[in-house]
Formats: C-alpha cells, structure tokens, sequence
C-alpha cells in the first residue's frame, strides 16, 4: 500500500476546518471494525481498469430509451452480484445533450416497482424535471423534452421517488449527464473523451463476502447517512485508470449518499478546478484538496507528466451540534482512503498549454439591497413530532435489508428522528415557496445541527456568502448544490417555470434526509 505522508489534520485544516478540532476525532480510532479489512483489495491484484464507453449523443427527432432494470455487476473483481440499474448496466450510460436541442428521454421501467428519474443540474420546466413525479408503474414509460439551453456543464440523472432515493442510488439507478455548448468551446481543454477527459462517478459501499454491496438501515444511517467502506468509481472498487503522460481532466460527480469526499493526490501534486456543478469558472483556479459534497459535481486539469499518482479522500468525521454539546461522529474510515489510481503511459502528443480563461468573469453584485430573500432551516429534530402517514414516511420495509437483529430498534429510533425545513417534513400535496419566473432572490441556508449538501432543482445559484463570509474558494462559479456548513446566502435567477402539478424541490442532497423528509417543493410562475 501507499505511504500517507501529509497530516490528516493539515488536510483538515486545508480543507477548510470542517471539523473545529481534532481530539474529537480521534475517538475515530476506536471505531476501526474487522469488516473493514474485508473491503481492501487483495494484494497482488492489478485492479480494476475502467473502461470509458463513448457518451450517447442524445438529438432532436430520435427519443432515447433509458430503461430502468435488473443488472449484473462486479463492484469486485471476479464477483458479479445482481443489481438494477438504467440500460442493463450498474453505472447508466453517459449521456449528452447538446444547447439549442429539445430531445426527448423515455424512461422505461422494466424494475418490479415504480420509478421515476431526475436530471440533476438540467434547468427544464418542472413538468420534466422528475423530481416530485409520482413514478411510473413496471411496465410504462414517460417521456422527458429536455430543451437545452444552459452552458457546458457535467450533470447526472439518478431517481427521484420520496422514501427510496437512497436506496435507489445505493443500488444503481444514477448516471452521467453532459451538457455541450458549441458557442463555448474553450482552447487547450483536453477534450478526447476516455482518453484526457474523464468522468468519474464517485461512491461509496460495504461489500459483503460475496461482493454484494450491504445497505445498512441502521438507526444511525437514517440519522447521519449510510457510508460505505470502500470507495468506487463507476461502479468499480480498487479502480485504476490508464491517462496519458499529459494534462487530463476528470469530471468528477459525487454520487454517493452521504459521503463527502475531501479529495487530492497521494503525492500532494496540486491541480487546477476549471468547472463546478452548472459549468466553467472563470478561469483555472490551483487547489490542493477539493470538497465535494453528495450531489455536487466538479471538473479538474491534473497534470500525468509528472508520472502516476493515487487519488485519495480523507475520513468523513462529522459533527453534531445540539443543545447537550458538539459531537463528533467518526466515519467507518479512520484514514485517508484510495479512490482511484491512475496509470501514466508514454505520450507523444505536443504539449498544450493550460487554459487561461474558460468563460466570462460574472463579479457577484456589490450590493443586494432590495433583493427578496426568504430564509430555510433544515434541522434533524430528534424527538420531534414525526411526519404523519404517507408522505415523509420512510419506507422502512425497502431499507431494512442488512440489518440484521436490529431492525425493531431502529424502526423505533427512527420514528422519532425529524427532517425538516422550516419545521416542516415533505408533503407532495404541500406548496412551500412560490417565486415569480424571471425574478432573483437571496435564499439564506442555515443548518444549525449539522452540515447538509443543500440542492434546488430549477435553477441555479452563485455562492454570496458562508457562515457571513466570502465563499469558500471551490463554490465560486454556478452551482446547484452545495454543502452548507452553518449558513450560506444564496443568489438564485428563477428562468424555468413549474406550477403546482409539478413543482421543483430543494432538498439536503445526504439521502437518507431527503427521504426523511427534509425537502420543500415550489412553484415559479
Ligand atoms: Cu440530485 Cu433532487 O436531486
Ligand atoms: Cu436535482
Ligand atoms: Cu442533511
């Protein structure tokens, strides 16, 4: 194995002090499990090569069958296990939607249960949006008119059914979504696609004996989020990618449940961020270590000139705040994990140099006097009053498998936990917010137990602020979700309409809260 040579805490510290101290941590060491040692990869293994199959172009006049269904995948080498995911595959197929086209997606739900599917980070009016649709029956298909009209970004579509969203992820119903934008092609941008332009969907799993990933519905897990031991990559632990000798880009989607991942390179190589979740930054911005949240996705320039290296994320300690103190919850990981490998071959192709500019500098405004503003708490109550019946109930049935003996302690625990917003669980049938199409508004985030990936669908924001400062260096540009550590102002342009039959959400993208509840639903008109 590789030597883990800069200090968790500096890593810590570099990332922004996610974490205020590191003696709480430390408790992590306590937490190590004999399972984890089951998840390592076996010794003498090359790896897990990932393959990079070419994007479906997705164009006008010829809707694209996405078919929900059963799969069979190997997370481990050698272990196929059943699954389901979208076009027979665990990973979906990459798809890519050009700007100034209308294509249409048909969902096909060949699972024994209904399905729906979102386009995270797509702005379509809410009837196509997917968010809050009810789901089709086994058997059906719906269709989505996707009109592009957004610049060049890295998306994904995953399902989106109230009380299954973790579990429908965790098992496989997620892909890649890119947006191309022909008026915005950018010079020097490595652009051959499985060759110096990645994506790499990032995850995390327990596996069981077999290879078969475990979802544990603890109570914990329902409270905190499900992380898994191991991470993957497209579907493939202990992965490896093979990238010429020269500057690569890798689009990196966060796609887990709960996990953020705290990247950078095991030989602290420093790389340049060029995108994040709704596109380009303005110009390449050199980091270190890069958050990424569940639902955000962002783009890096990593130069292989410099040889192989391993990419890596840091424990995902996380805290509690409430009124009896601050606790620090440990990750099932208590040091730095791999996430991918990267294999340098020989390279002969000239070398170009590092883009400059990538797209038109948007300065924040110097003053938001007379911006509307409306302001969202999402709390984890515990002992709260719970969500009645239907809406905002967890579907305990779907995820207690893996529990083992403690499924009736659980469901008990987990009954009294509350996700809300603004005191309030998810309701379908409830409109939370109205906004007016066209208008911007500030929308203040604040999380006053812990940190929470805050997503809208809809529309897209710029950072303002965070905890009342200048935002985080990595959230500048657009984006769709973002991880609100105490509270952050939003600035949100409303361009795309959804009246009350299906209306946009914003949620906690940790899953196991948008199941929970801690989801609001709103119009524009
Ligand atoms: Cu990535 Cu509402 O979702
Ligand atoms: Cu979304
Ligand atoms: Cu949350």
């Amino acid at each position: 194995m590789h030597e883990f040579s800069l200090s968790r805490r500096a890593l810590l510290a570099t990332a922004g002090g996610l974490l205020a101290s590191g003696a709480p941590a430390l408790a992590a060491k306590k937490k190590r499990r004999d399972a984890a040692e089951a998840d390592k990869p076996a010794a003498g293994t090359a790896g897990n090569r990932l393959a990079f199959p070419a994007p479906i172009d997705v164009v006008d006049g010829q809707p694209y069958d996405l078919v929900a269904g059963p799969a069979t995948h190997a997370f481990l080498k050698d272990k196929p296990v059943a699954v389901v995911g979208y076009g027979g595959t665990y990973m979906g197929p990459v798809l890519r939607l050009r700007r100034g086209t209308e294509p249409t997606v048909r969902l096909v739900n060949r699972l024994d249960r209904p399905t729906n599917v979102h386009w995270h980070g797509l702005l379509v009016e809410g009837e196509y949006d997917g968010g809050t649709h009810p789901g089709i029956a086994p058997g059906a298909t719906w269709d989505a008119r996707l009109r592009v009209d957004q610049p060049a970004a890295t998306l994904w579509y995953h399902a989106h059914l109230h009380g299954r969203t973790a579990r429908d992820v965790h098992d496989g119903l997620a892909g890649v979504l890119i947006v191309e934008d022909p008026a915005g092609t950018v010079p020097n941008l490595p652009s051959t696609w499985g060759v110096d332009d990645l994506a790499l969907v990032l995850q995390d799993r327990t596996f069981d004996a077999d290879g078969r990933p475990v979802y544990e519905a603890t109570a914990a897990t329902l409270e905190h989020g499900f992380r898994g031991r191991t991470m993957i990559v497209n579907g493939l632990a202990d992965a490896v990618a093979r990238v010429p000798q020269r500057r690569v880009r890798l689009r990196l989607i966060n796609a887990a449940g709960s996990r953020t991942f705290r990247l950078f390179f095991e030989d602290q190589r420093p790389f340049h961020l060029i995108a994040v979740d709704a596109g380009f930054v303005p110009e390449p911005l050199e980091l270190a270590v890069l958050p990424l949240a569940p639902g955000e996705r962002a783009e890096i320039l990593v130069d292989f000139a410099a040889g192989p290296t391993v990419l890596m994320t840091t424990p995902d300690d996380h805290e509690h705040r409430s009124e009896a103190g601050t606790v620090v919850l440990p990750d099932v990981l208590d040091a730095p994990a791999r996430v991918v490998a990267f294999e340098a071959v020989e390279d002969r192709a000239p070398k170009t140099p590092m883009p400059t500019r990538l797209c038109a500098a948007e300065p924040l405004p110097k003053s938001t006097v007379g911006v509307p503003r409306r302001r969202l708490e999402l709390r984890v109550q515990p002992n709260a009053v719970p969500p009645a019946t239907g809406h905002g109930a967890m579907d305990h049935g779907a995820m207690d498998h893996g529990t083992k003996g403690h499924a009736a302690t659980d469901a008990a625990a987990t009954a009294t936990v509350h996700m809300t917003i603004n005191g309030r669980a998810f309701a379908a049938d409830r409109i939370d917010e109205t906004v007016a199409l066209g208008t911007t508004e500030i929308w203040e985030i604040v999380s006053p137990d812990m940190s929470h990936p805050f997503h809208l669908h809809g529309a897209h924001f710029r950072v303002l602020s965070e905890d009342g400062d200048r935002p985080k260096l990595w959230n500048g540009g657009h984006k769709d979700t973002v991880l609100v550590e105490n509270s952050a102002e939003l600035l949100v342009t409303f361009t795309r309409r959804a009246d009350a039959k299906a209306p946009f959400v914003y949620h906690c993208h940790l899953l196991e809260h948008e199941d929970g509840g801690m989801m609001g639903t709103f119009t524009v008109l």
